[in-house]
């Protein structure tokens, strides 16, 4: 018998989430589908529920359905997670661990955060366009190691009746190595220049960080590497960003410096990001959370989300080029003048959530 064509369908998993993560998601899944038709991609949607959406209907952040369906298809999209209602929640309870759990499972190491200054929204970066024009930098966070997984953890009640809180900084050389690679072969094909971010001046862990890094950077012969203390590179991130090309992190610093360094681009709702494991197999997502405050008001940017996709179409589906069309499409609506309230600035017209997304979608050309 022939084997049926629908084998070499791709799945792509979308997870809305919590807060605004449904709204943003539904305009990326336009996109998405959009592309699909003009590409003529062979991929299908299935949806499934995580964070605070999953433990009201399944009573855990991460069912064992969504987890499966997880490993099991090419790709997967996510919105946010998270929200007030579930803070009060034990810790492995809450939405948050539903995703940490995710990145884990997925074995999805490394980070990558691109920070891209469209030179439309100068007016709105934190720097105003002082040093920033045409900002393109990226983050590579290390994603599933340090203090976020380190043992021991947890609060204790110490002898005399007082709490303790403990969280552990630990990183083994296996895990250092293989996101050095990965920000090595990210500017491979970039400008050959990566900074290292650690702590080595006070922290053992981050002093065998560097030595790790700097040992396999002698793989890459054509790659210049340095390396910088956090607090420094925090500071130069906002002084003048564009000495960075790709800054290579651990979780914790990767979390922080990646919020900081996508105010220089205008809001936080412009950053997408990909997390990947050895094969390519991905978990995408915008880099902001799920804004319990504007919520289903039809306020959230949903480029983020959009640009994530783009991602998802070049690394996890070696589609460049409807990657690139992604890309050009939230451009042109940038060099349009529509905006969300959060890059909004005189001259620009404010819109909401749905309208930009359609503004994009209308960007991209139909077959
Ligand atoms: C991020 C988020 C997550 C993190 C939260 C939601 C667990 O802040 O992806 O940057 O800390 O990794
Ligand atoms: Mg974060």
């Amino acid at each position: 018998m022939r084997k049926e064509p629908k084998e070499t369908t791709k799945e792509v998993l979308i997870l809305p989430g919590d807060g605004i993560g449904p709204e943003i998601i539904t305009q990326a899944e336009n996109v998405l589908l959009a592309v699909r038709d003009r590409y003529a991609l062979k991929l299908r949607c299935k949806h499934a529920i995580i964070g605070g959406a999953a433990i009201k209907e399944a009573g855990r952040p991460l069912p064992e359905e969504t987890l499966t369906l997880a490993k099991n298809c090419a790709a997967v999209l996510l919105g946010a997670v998270g929200g007030p209602q579930w803070d009060a929640l034990s810790r492995a309870s809450r939405p948050e661990s539903g995703l940490l759990a995710l990145r884990m499972e997925l074995g999805l190491f490394a980070n990558l955060r691109p920070v891209r200054l469209h030179r439309e929204l100068a007016a709105a970066s934190s720097l105003r366009g002082r040093g920033i024009k045409d900002l393109d930098l990226v983050i590579v966070r290390e994603l599933t190691g340090g203090l976020y997984f380190g043992e021991p953890r947890g609060i204790q009640k110490l002898e005399t009746g007082e709490r303790q809180g403990i969280n552990t900084l630990v990183y083994r050389e296996s895990e250092i190595r293989r996101v050095a690679r990965v920000a090595f072969e990210v500017a491979r094909g970039r400008s050959m220049r990566v900074c290292s971010v650690d702590k080595a001046n006070v922290l053992e862990c981050m002093e065998l960080w560097r030595e790790v890094v700097s040992d396999t950077a002698a793989e890459y012969s054509e790659i210049v590497l340095s390396h910088m203390y956090v607090d420094n590179a925090a500071m130069q991130l906002v002084r003048l960003p564009r000495q960075f090309d790709v800054l290579l992190t651990d979780n914790m610093f990767g979390d922080i410096l990646s919020d900081l360094a996508s105010m220089l681009t205008g809001s936080i709702g412009m950053l997408p990001s990909a997390s990947l494991d050895e094969h390519g197999h991905g978990l995408y997502e915008p880099v902001h959370g799920s804004a319990p405050d504007i919520a289903g008001r039809d306020q959230a940017n949903p480029l983020a989300a959009i640009l994530s996709v783009a991602l998802l179409l070049r690394h996890s589906l070696g589609q460049e080029e409807a990657a690139a069309t992604v890309e050009r499409a939230v451009h042109e609506v940038l060099k349009s003048g529509l905006r969300t309230p959060d890059i909004h600035s005189p001259r620009t017209r404010k819109v909401g959530t749905r309208e930009l997304g359609e503004a994009v979608l209308a960007q991209i050309p139909t077959v």
